[in-house]
């Protein structure tokens, strides 16, 4: 309810009221910055002209795989135009970038990917400011928000780059960069409110901006999912795809939606918050000599710190942040000489769990200290696998499951195994929803789509094909797909065959490594198939690929430049332009891991 004495000038409750209930929170606050923007602009016009008129326009750059750093670009977008900037949000894939030499206000939103490089939408204008074409940037200030995972060794390195970069050619920050982790809203939030004071301090000295207060009363507030506050889903189905005797270990698992208004589609993933094995946790509590029953924080509770190790922080991703602290604390010089090598770095942390590191690098823990110190425990990411269209209030996940033996002992993967081994049919795991803004079937049902990708990456697909089943669109579709044995490892096989006799799908080329002496992968497939691939390349096809990303995506995309090279009569350096037009078209789009 609008409260009425809130409403000196307004005679119009029911317009208020109406605005109230249709629009989010967000719009809302967005909707009170604007007007409030507005009147400033038209008391302006009247009193100081020139104020307004001379704000600098702003531009605001994007560059993203799925999406995250466009909407933190948005955010900035909302929050500068609502102090009366004029502000233009372009993904970098689509500025110029010799019009950096005119621009005077840049706020930058860039994630980063493989090892530490570029998104594909950002590689032209990463290499452009490093490039000897790049002029000064004197009159230039800008900002930049970068977007990473501290889970790799290479944190944010591309925001930190283009950072580094612009200072050196003499651009000045309008306020130090800020690194966010996979858990970014509230941080860039903040960050945008800093951004917005800056603003106000160097451009609009007279002037105080009102943050508008939230008047939205609780009682209206819908309850949305996200990473802070994930939804409860009932494991409903629960199934080993591999036959007997196959290497692989895949499981379907099936998910009650319940009516949450949890939203997908597919090409959109879900992070899964999974609990701790308890043999790490005795290894670590075994380790640390710290007995498990000691109270410790958390959340404003005391728990028992064998339960804030088995379900709260993270145990088995490394992070450079528990390095550095360990380091401090044991003045290693092993860990410092490691902490700044990247190479010695990732190679380190590859195959260690936190256990290896309070073992390599001893010293005496008490449980608030390693409590302080740990990171919490990080969902992960599974593509979904299913359709609303056809599993209306259901979402499907493929997991493989994650077992290997390094450094003297046998280790599982935390929730690939928590999912195969300890969760039943009944039992509840915390899911949020993660969009992937460009992993999507285009409109276009004269589109033709190409699909590959080895084991778990045949998840998306599968949801693309139950989407293309539903809404017989008819485009022509071919997947590429590859896994050890025909027998035991050809995921989901009735399923494709129903796809090829109802025209959902209309080929299906499949590797199978190991069904004969030479090994034959996708990549083998997509060369056996050159010519056509190529004529469907030329007609406009979207590739998508899915599935591992330090050898299957490599693979693919050095197959594909051959293919370019050969069917396309082009040079090597002709073709890598022809792979990176389609990246930067969005027409060869990845979801790897
Ligand atoms: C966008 C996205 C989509 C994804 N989709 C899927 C999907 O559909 N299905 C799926 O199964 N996975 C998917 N993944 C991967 C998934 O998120 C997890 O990374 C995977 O399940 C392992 O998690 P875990 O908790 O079981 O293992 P963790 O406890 O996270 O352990 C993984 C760590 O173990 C180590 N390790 C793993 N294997 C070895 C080895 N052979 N030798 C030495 N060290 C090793 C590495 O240090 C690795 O970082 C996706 C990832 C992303 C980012
Ligand atoms: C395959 C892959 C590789 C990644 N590599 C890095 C990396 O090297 N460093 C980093 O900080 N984050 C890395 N990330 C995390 C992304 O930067 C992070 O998820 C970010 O929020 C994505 O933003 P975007 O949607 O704008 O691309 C990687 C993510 C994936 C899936």
């Amino acid at each position: 309810m609008i409260n009425d004495t809130l409403l000196p000038l307004i005679n119009n409750s029911a317009l208020l009221e109406n605005l109230e209930n249709k629009l989010s929170k967000e719009e809302q606050l967005w909707l009170s910055g604007y007007l409030f923007a507005l009147s400033r602009k038209s008391t302006q016009t009247n009193s100081s002209n020139l104020t307004i008129q001379s704000l600098p326009d702003v531009v605001i750059l994007y560059g993203t795989q799925t999406g995250n750093s466009n909407k933190v670009a948005r955010l900035i977008e909302e929050s500068v135009s609502s102090l009366g900037f004029k502000c233009s949000l372009i993904d970098m894939n689509e500025y110029q970038p010799q019009k950096l030499t005119q621009q005077k206000l840049l706020f930058i939103a860039v994630s980063t990917y493989g090892d530490g490089e570029p998104p594909a939408s950002a590689e032209s204008l990463y290499n452009f400011v490093f490039s000897n074409r790049c002029p000064q940037l004197d009159h230039l200030n800008y900002s930049i928000i970068a977007l990473g995972d501290r889970s790799y060794p290479l944190f944010c390195k591309t925001g930190i780059d283009f950072d580094k970069q612009l200072e050196k050619l003499g651009a000045k920050r309008i306020c130090e960069r800020l690194d966010v982790d996979v858990d970014f809203e509230n941080d860039a939030k903040n960050h945008i409110e800093l951004i917005k004071n800056k603003l106000t301090q160097n451009y609009l000295k007279d002037s105080t901006i009102a943050i508008p207060k939230n008047t939205i009363s609780s009682t209206s507030r819908k309850l949305i999912y996200n990473r802070k506050h994930p939804f409860e889903a009932a494991v409903i189905e629960k199934i080993q795809l591999n036959g007997r005797g196959s290497e692989k270990e895949t499981w379907h698992i099936e998910l009650a939606l319940n009516n949450s208004g949890l939203n997908y589609k597919p090409g959109d993933s879900i992070g899964i918050y999974p609990v701790n094995n308890p043999n790490l946790v005795n290894l670590v509590l075994e380790c640390t000599q710290i007995d498990g029953q000691t109270p410790v924080e958390w959340n404003n509770d005391l728990l028992p710190f064998y339960k804030v190790l088995s379900s709260q922080l993270e145990l088995s991703l490394i992070d450079k942040n528990f390095l550095n602290y360990v380091q401090k604390k044991t003045c290693s010089e092993v860990l410092f000489s490691i902490l700044n090598n990247p190479k010695q770095l990732k190679s380190y942390i590859y195959g260690r769990d936190i256990n290896d590191v309070l073992k390599e690098f001893p010293s005496e823990w008490t449980a608030s200290e390693l409590t302080g110190v740990l990171r919490p425990i990080q969902a992960r990411m599974y593509s979904i696998a299913s359709s609303l269209l056809s599993t209306e209030d259901e979402l499907h996940v493929l997991i493989g499951a994650v077992r290997y033996h390094s450094n003297d002992r046998y280790r599982l993967g935390t929730t690939s195994t928590w999912l195969a081994d300890s969760i039943e049919i009944g039992d509840k795991v915390r899911i949020f929803v993660e969009e992937n803004e460009y992993f999507k079937l285009p409109e276009n049902a004269e589109t033709p789509l190409i699909f590959i990708g080895a084991g778990t990456g045949i998840a998306p697909f599968r949801a693309f094909a139950h989407e293309l089943e539903e809404n017989k669109k008819g485009n022509s579709t071919w997947l590429f797909f590859g896994n050890p044995h025909f027998t035991t490892d050809f995921l989901y096989q009735t399923e494709w065959q129903r796809f090829i006799k109802n025209k959902s799908i209309t080929k299906i080329s499949t590797a199978w490594s190991r069904d004969q002496e030479e090994k034959i992968y996708v990549q083998d497939k997509l060369l056996e198939h050159k010519a056509e691939l190529f004529h469907w390349i030329e007609s406009g096809a979207q590739i998508y690929v899915c599935g591992d990303k330090n050898k299957m995506a490599k693979d693919v995309e050095a197959t594909l430049l051959e293919i370019i090279v050969s069917e396309g009569r082009k040079s090597h350096s002709e073709a890598k332009n022809y792979i990176s037009n389609l990246k930067i078209l969005r027409r060869y789009i990845e979801d790897i891991y």
